[in-house]
């Protein structure tokens, strides 16, 4: 059945869509039919709404996200995840169209290290070379030596000759916990993520006493003191695939909800406890990644808008430390 839908007022500038979806619409058959139609891929981090996850052709953490980017051969991205993950989509192929869902789906550590005082922190610190972790904006990339996500961070440092300085940014609680682990000095920028900032340490020492010997699996976006419970750090498809693959019947999780629904689908008879934030707000969902809905989903792939365009000297620059990563990175599964 044909529905007739209202004129789109679509400001694709700002990234705002105000476009009255009729309800008879059957949403996930439309968008599995729009992205037949214009061979276009959906790619999906974990947290992401469940039913986005669903509709993906993909599901990653940020390093599969980019190899993904990088490798596909469809004609049009659609990036079911946050800015800086489009923009490294657009980065790694710049000939396909990046659409993402909704231009305002920030990050906390992003916003954390604008370019231009990334460029005077630098300035400080002369003969150090600088790692910046992904969740960062293309012109911060585009003054960093070598890119690294969660899954790599480790493999990346442990290259680099232990005399030579080293500025992690914008992230201090993974470059922290790199510096703990592998007895490393390197120069933090200070900023984090505000949904892993806020596990409760102390919640979460009583939420381990109520469940004696089940694993805590945590993200190292975590601080330090939550990290120090933990009997796994890794990036977000690292803690699906402990889970799937260890024997324990219960996890407490610490990191974004939306994870659970692929490691509840993993393993159906599993139970997952999410660890409780400081405030009395019981959930920790990004309120950037969860600015994505299957309406903005929907008129995205039908609009081909908000599409991400970049400057193409910024691109350039911030394509080196990409590549960097992925050759230093690519025996990491
Ligand atoms: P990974 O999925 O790479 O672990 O990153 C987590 C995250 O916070 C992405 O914004
Ligand atoms: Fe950024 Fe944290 Fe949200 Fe990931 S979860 S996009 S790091 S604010």
């Amino acid at each position: 059945m044909m529905v007739m839908e209202t004129a789109p007022v679509l400001d694709i500038k700002v990234g705002y869509i105000n476009q009255r979806i009729n309800p008879n619409v059957d949403l996930v058959q439309e968008i599995n039919r729009l992205k037949q139609q214009k061979r276009a891929v959906l790619l999906a981090h974990y947290y992401q709404e469940p039913e986005i996850q669903d509709l993906a052709d993909y599901i990653g953490d940020s390093l599969g996200l980019a190899r993904q980017a990088a490798e596909t051969d469809a004609e049009i991205i659609v990036f079911a995840g946050v800015h800086f993950m489009a923009e490294t989509a657009k980065i790694l192929s710049p000939q396909k169209k990046v659409l993402l869902p909704d231009l305002n789906a920030g990050c906390s550590l992003a916003d954390a290290c604008p370019a231009d005082q990334f460029a005077d922190f630098k300035a400080q610190h002369p003969g150090h070379i600088v790692i910046s972790y992904i969740n960062c904006s293309a012109a911060t990339k585009a003054q960093s030596d070598i890119i690294c996500t969660s899954s790599n961070a480790e493999h990346i440092v442990s290259q680099i000759p232990e005399n030579q300085p080293i500025i992690f940014a914008p992230d201090r609680n993974l470059g922290g916990y790199i510096n703990r682990k592998m007895g490393r000095n390197m120069v933090l920028w200070d900023g984090v993520c505000i949904v892993h900032q806020v596990f409760s340490e102390q919640k979460l020492v009583r939420l381990k006493a109520r469940h004696q010997g089940v694993p805590v699996l945590a993200h190292p976006e975590c601080d330090a003191p939550v990290l120090r419970h933990a009997d796994f750090i890794g990036s977000t498809s690292q803690i699906r695939k402990y889970a799937r693959e260890n024997a324990s019947r219960t996890f407490i999780v610490a990191t974004e909800e939306g994870i659970l629904h692929q490691m509840q689908k993993d393993s159906p008879g599993k139970t997952f406890i999410p660890a409780p934030p400081e405030s009395g707000c019981s959930c920790s969902q990004c309120p950037h990644m969860r600015l994505n809905t299957i309406e903005k989903l929907y008129l995205c792939l039908k609009y081909e808008a908000p599409e991400i365009l970049m400057d193409e000297e910024i691109r350039i620059r911030a394509l080196a430390p990409i590549q960097k990563m992925l050759m230093m990175s690519a025996e990491i599964a």
